[in-house]
């Protein structure tokens, strides 16, 4: 198993190492490594099984940093970056060569992003290079919110997770680039869709990948849980099962159902708060997966702020491919 620790300098010792680790976000665990050093990027994508055709986020530590990597960043798109960074936003920006080609799967255009989580602003700013990093689960899993779900999963293939706690968004940034002129959302994330028209007007919404049809993030069936797991009315799907009801399991935004045991059911937020939804939502569906059952059952969010993003993710999980 991974060593598990808070200690900054343990961690950048072991990534100028070229070393591979976990690191804490607000949005998700990742799988981090030196992004300007190809060798250990081959090693993030051969721990995370993931196919390389399926380009990697590079986090920096400042606006600053983004012009060594970048050219020159669009005009929406700055102001994306002066107002939500650090925060749960990657822009896709013209890179610059020192970016080493497995890092974009040879694509033009590099994702960027200064994640908000204090350790590891900390810890990028303790190093001397960007660190590339996917979420930190095997390929096509839930994406991992705390240490222990990192340790559960990769921990025999890594040695060390940098635990900075619960993730406090629980979704994947969102991701913007552009298009000519236009500003297009490539990715719902943990940044919603009107926080970013209220700042830089209308956008386009793709469910087109940015970079490959088959890239991950955006493949359909992604997030899934190895139990069945299906999305619509909690009370009809109820009805129409032909799974025994103890062998059932239930995600609802507020509702508990009388049918199933309280055992087998998540309830995101009792208050139905999407941004507590969206916190709770992926170790809500892994637990759900640890558990016993046949079926996971769960219903939509409303359709605004970070439900939108939180559907996203429950109709990937649905999808079988
Ligand atoms: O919140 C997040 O974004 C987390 C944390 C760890 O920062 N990272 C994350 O990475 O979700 P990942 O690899 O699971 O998803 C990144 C997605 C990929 O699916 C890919 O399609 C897109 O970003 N992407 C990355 N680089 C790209 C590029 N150069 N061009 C187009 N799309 C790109
Ligand atoms: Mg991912």
């Amino acid at each position: 198993m991974a060593l598990i620790s808070r200690d900054i300098f343990q961690a950048a010792k072991a990534l100028n190492e070229g070393e591979v680790i976990g690191i804490p976000t607000e949005t998700v665990y990742g799988l981090a490594g030196n992004a300007l050093d190809g060798n250990v990027v081959a090693k993030i994508f051969e721990v995370k099984e993931r196919p390389s055709f399926d380009p990697l986020i590079v986090h920096v530590s400042g606006v600053d940093q983004v012009s060594e990597y970048c050219e020159k960043i669009p005009e929406p798109l700055a102001k994306l970056a002066d107002n939500f960074w650090p925060g749960p936003l990657t822009l896709l920006l013209p890179r610059k060569k020192i970016i080493p080609d497995i890092v974009t799967s040879g694509l033009p255009r590099v994702a960027v992003r200064v994640p908000s989580h204090p350790l590891t602003l900390e810890l990028l700013k303790n190093l001397d290079f960007p660190l590339a990093a996917p979420s930190a689960n095997p390929f096509g899993y839930i994406s991992p919110t705390t240490a222990a779900h990192v340790n559960a999963q990769l921990g025999e293939k890594i040695p060390f997770v940098l635990d900075g706690g619960n993730s406090q968004i629980g979704l994947e940034s969102t991701i913007a680039g552009m298009e000519g002129d236009e500003a297009v959302i490539y990715r719902l994330g943990g940044l919603s869709i009107d926080s970013i028209e209220n700042l830089i007007g209308k956008v386009k919404v793709t469910s087109h990948s940015s970079s490959n049809p088959q890239a991950p993030g955006l493949l359909k069936s992604h997030y899934a849980p190895k139990v069945p797991f299906r999305l619509g009315d909690i009370e009809v799907l109820l009805k129409e099962s032909e799974v025994e009801n103890e062998r059932i399991g239930i995600l609802s935004l507020s509702k508990e159902f009388d049918q199933i045991t309280p055992l087998n059911q998540v309830q995101l937020s009792p208050s139905g708060n999407l941004n507590e939804a969206a916190q709770n939502l992926f170790a809500a569906m892994r637990k759900l997966d640890d558990l016993d059952i046949d079926l996971i059952l769960a219903e939509p969010m409303p359709e605004s702020g970070l439900g939108k993003a939180i559907n996203d993710r429950l109709r990937r999980a649905a999808v079988k491919d």
